[in-house]
């Protein structure tokens, strides 16, 4: 089954070869495939893993790499130190430089920005892989190592994109701003991209934000991610924890109070119970309904990859609707609750439940706050527990939406239809992209998520890969995007 699936994958990754067989950039492109190839492997071998405090050196040597092929490209690059990491208490590491580079300078061209990450997230052999993380290795026409799809396959894609379209004369001017924290919260870049904001980026119409799948085989253009609304609900009862034999039957148990309160949040369809709550999520309109419509998402593939027959929703347009563009709300776990093997015969005296809340435009963190501690503090008032209750936003993520109709969008649309003969994927992400937020926030620029990750290329596992497939026609979507882009 699973054989004959990556045969059908194959084909229809086919079905999208180039139309354009005479392009001199494209050919360009596909002669280097050998040379881009190796760079991305020298480039995999460098463990730039951030999590790590004994390969922080790793993270900043690949920095260094990363500039110093820039500069071969004849970039200007600026490095901007961050200082350095209070890694634990009394524990420092020097943080990674942020390479802030630029091609071209003409104030007539418009002046495109991309952002991107050289780290990665920790691999070892042990964990499960089947090939050495470090060692890209070929195998049916993917490369798999750690960072060849987040970040370093895009990044150097985009690169590679770069150097081809000079060869061909840049058609607008480039900027990358890329850091090697990404992995770990990006330590100082929101206050980095502030500082920036007046020099660096003064003249920047655009950014583009590398470090994204497809939702499919088919190229996607992301142009939205949900927030994040995490809460902490506490019920403290005893003074210390009691034994269930003594005082089973005596007590308000405060583990029966979170588990009551937790569970009146929302229904088995998954609706959100909280008054008010949906008020603010923007209508359905009539064209993203469109947008929809043509989306490749197979639900087989959802059963496979999940083990689940059965979904909130039935329909492939309910279904990424709500993974998209509807608020939803997870129950993650409780502390202080008995959740080893075995029996324990405790009442616990303190627990918290923590769940959260995605939220989509215009959802506000701090309306989403209020109404959340109300709807709680109303049901337990109801309940008459003389426990008590604490309700706390922990997290209070904003969503993200950008304009389609911007001009980086079009040109996106129109290099996607350029090089592989189909038309995009619009796309959004059921999770939160705080830097998409903070550039359009800081910056006041349209930003858009343009990324050459395949559906399945297990970014964050193990045996990540990319395929050459997506590298290659990859690197010719960044070169098409930039000539696109200056016809606007
Ligand atoms: C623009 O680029 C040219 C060529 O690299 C360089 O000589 C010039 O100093 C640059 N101007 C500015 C304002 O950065
Ligand atoms: C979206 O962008 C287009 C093109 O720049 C502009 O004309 C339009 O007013 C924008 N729409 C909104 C709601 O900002
Ligand atoms: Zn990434």
């Amino acid at each position: 089954m699973l054989f004959l699936l990556y045969i059908v994958s194959l084909l229809s990754s086919h079905a999208f070869l180039s139309p354009v067989p005479n392009n001199p950039l494209f050919k360009h492109i596909d002669d280097h495939t050998h040379d881009y190839k190796q760079r991305l492997k020298d480039w995999v071998a460098i463990e730039s893993d951030s999590s790590d405090p004994s390969k922080r050196d790793q993270v900043v040597h690949m920095m260094q790499v990363t500039k110093d092929y820039i500069l071969q490209l004849d970039g200007k690059v600026e490095m901007a130190e961050l200082g350095e990491q209070e890694y634990s208490p009394g524990i420092k590491l020097p943080l990674p430089p942020v390479i802030l580079a630029e091609f071209g300078n003409d104030t007539n061209k418009p002046t495109v920005c991309f952002y991107g990450h050289m780290d990665v997230q920790p691999a070892k052999k042990d964990d499960g892989w089947q090939t050495e993380p470090y060692t890209v290795t070929e195998k049916d026409g993917n490369l798999y190592g750690r960072g060849t799809s987040d970040d370093k396959g895009q990044i150097l894609a985009l690169l590679h994109a770069v150097e081809s379209v000079k060869k061909f004369g840049l058609p607008v001017n480039v900027k990358l701003f890329i850091e090697g924290m990404e992995e770990v919260g990006s330590h100082g870049l929101e206050q980095l991209v502030e500082q920036k904001k007046n020099t660096f980026f003064s003249n920047v119409d655009y950014i583009v934000v590398t470090d994204t799948p497809w939702l499919s085989t088919k190229p996607g253009i992301t142009y939205g991610a949900r927030g994040n609304c995490y809460f902490f609900l506490e019920v403290d009862g005893a003074r210390r924890d009691l034994h269930s034999g003594g005082f089973g039957g005596t007590v308000h148990e405060a583990m029966s109070d979170l588990v009551y309160l937790l569970g009146t949040l929302a229904d088995v369809k998954g609706k959100i119970l909280i008054p008010g709550i949906y008020d603010d999520v923007l209508p359905v309109t009539e064209e993203e309904k469109k947008l929809y419509k043509d989306l490749v998402f197979d639900l087989e593939d959802l059963e496979r990859d999940t083990g689940i027959k059965t979904f909130l929703h039935d329909t492939k347009e309910e279904l990424l609707m709500h993974r998209w563009r509807f608020p939803s709300l997870t129950i993650h776990g409780i502390e202080g609750g008995f959740s080893g093997s075995g029996t324990k015969t405790v009442i616990p005296a303190k627990v918290i439940g923590k769940f959260s809340i995605r939220q989509v435009p215009k959802m506000k963190p701090s309306v989403v706050e209020k109404q959340v501690s109300d709807y709680l503090e109303k049901q337990f008032a109801e309940r008459k527990s003389p426990n008590k209750m604490k309700v706390t936003m922990v997290i209070g993520a904003q969503p993200w939406l950008a304009n389609m109709s911007e001009p980086q969008y079009l040109a996106a649309r129109n290099a996607v239809k350029k090089v592989f003969n189909v038309d995009a994927d619009m796309i959004r992400a059921g999770g939160t992209i705080p830097i998409a937020k903070h550039f359009e926030d800081v910056l006041g620029k349209s930003v858009m998520l343009l990324g050459i990750g395949g559906p399945d290329d297990a970014p964050h596992g193990q045996n990540e890969k990319i395929s050459m497939h997506n590298f290659i026609e990859g690197t010719k979507l960044y070169a098409s995007f930039l000539q696109e882009l200056a016809s606007f």
